[in-house]
């Protein structure tokens, strides 16, 4: 059985990817912190290793324990990340710096995987041209327009600098399905009735549902190629109002539309960013979400997903938007 650690595994996405590694026979260690949750890790057989990032000492010493151990990890999913932050500071220290101080450390302690796998974002490109609405490519100079993409980035270099690193780095659209904690407001506003809008203008969205991201990543980890970058979505193109209406269906209900104006969004995310920073947490509205939610092309290059790897999306939006709903409601989130 070969060793592979996903850190982040406490999360959405990393919760699938632990799933991912038992159903395909792996020894999963979960890379956690003290005060993570283990609601979505609950299966025996995970092994547990609790991390702390913040410098190259602290993970070198807990790397040196697991080697006290015996225990190496041949696949490494560095899938820890920030996703929401009060500070532009906590970006960079995460998904940044940890990253860093995280692969400095297995250097150090000659614990260098076979693969390493870095979960970036479409974020660290940043959205496509708004007027000729091509995909982002491979080939285009990164455009990151706010500072969880700037830092998703900054981390990517990072790795591109390193000589005879095995990395490959997967940069996912909007993830969506169980669990999952942002779309889900999406999905209760229109369970209440409500369909809302920022402007007039259409957007082109792309998704990729969690099922399909964990089962590239596992079988990247056994395909030879290092040193590669990759977009990924499921290779289609929706807009808002076709992923209202996909929601809308699957939850049976009628809404009341509602289009706010752009100027408007941008002044209350900026609003209450300053009132939850009062009690030092992060609205779901803020203002690089504002940035990211008023863009107008989130379309990417995802031919290379097919070329390299095989793959091909096993969800369109439908199909993932109608199992997520029937979780939502199987746990309660949603009546
Ligand atoms: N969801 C998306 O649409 C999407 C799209 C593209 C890329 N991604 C990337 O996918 C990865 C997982 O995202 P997610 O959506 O699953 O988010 P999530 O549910 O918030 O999970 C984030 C995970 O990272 C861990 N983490 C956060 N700060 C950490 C720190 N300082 N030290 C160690 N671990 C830390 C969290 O641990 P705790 O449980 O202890 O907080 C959690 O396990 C992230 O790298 C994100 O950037 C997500």
């Amino acid at each position: 059985m070969d060793n592979v650690l996903i850190t982040g595994a406490s999360g959405f996405i990393g919760s699938f990817l632990a799933e991912e590694g038992l159903k395909r026979d792996y020894s999963v260690f979960a890379g956690i912190r003290n005060s993570s949750s283990k609601k979505y890790l609950a299966d025996p057989r995970i092994k547990f290793v609790t991390f702390d990032f913040s410098s190259v000492e602290k993970v070198s010493e807990t790397l040196k324990d697991l080697q006290r151990e015996g225990i190496r990890f041949r696949y490494i999913i560095h899938n820890a990340g920030l996703t929401k932050a009060r500070k532009k500071e906590d970006y960079f220290k995460v998904n940044f710096l940890n990253t860093k101080n995280f692969i400095l450390a297995l250097q150090e302690t000659d614990m260098v995987p076979e693969k390493f796998i870095l979960i970036s974002s479409l974020a660290a490109y940043g959205p496509g041209n708004p007027v000729t609405m091509e995909p982002v490519k491979l080939s285009d100079k990164p455009n990151p327009i706010e500072h969880y993409g700037k830092s998703k980035l900054e981390a990517e270099k990072f790795l591109m600098s390193l000589n005879g690193f095995p990395w490959l780095t997967f940069r996912p659209t909007g993830v969506y399905g169980p669990r999952e904690k942002d779309y889900y407001v999406f999905f209760k506003t229109i369970n209440h009735g409500f369909e809302t809008y920022i402007g007039t203008s259409k957007q082109v969205l792309t998704f990729i549902y969690v099922k399909d991201l964990v089962r590239l990543v596992f079988d990247a980890l056994l395909c030879p190629l290092t040193c590669r970058s990759y977009f990924v979505s499921d290779a289609k193109e929706y807009d808002a109002e076709l992923f209202a209406a996909i929601v809308k269906k699957h939850l049976n209900r009628k809404t009341i539309r509602i289009t706010v104006p752009s100027v408007l969004v941008k002044g209350l995310a900026i609003s209450l960013e300053k009132v939850y920073g009062l009690w030092n947490s992060i609205p779901t509205l803020n203002s690089d979400k504002y940035s990211v939610l008023s863009s107008k092309n989130w379309r990417c290059e995802v031919d290379p997903l097919l070329q390299d790897f095989g793959f091909t999306a096993e969800y369109d939006l439908e199909k993932g938007v109608k199992e997520t709903i029937e979780w939502y409601k199987k746990e309660g989130w949603l009546k």
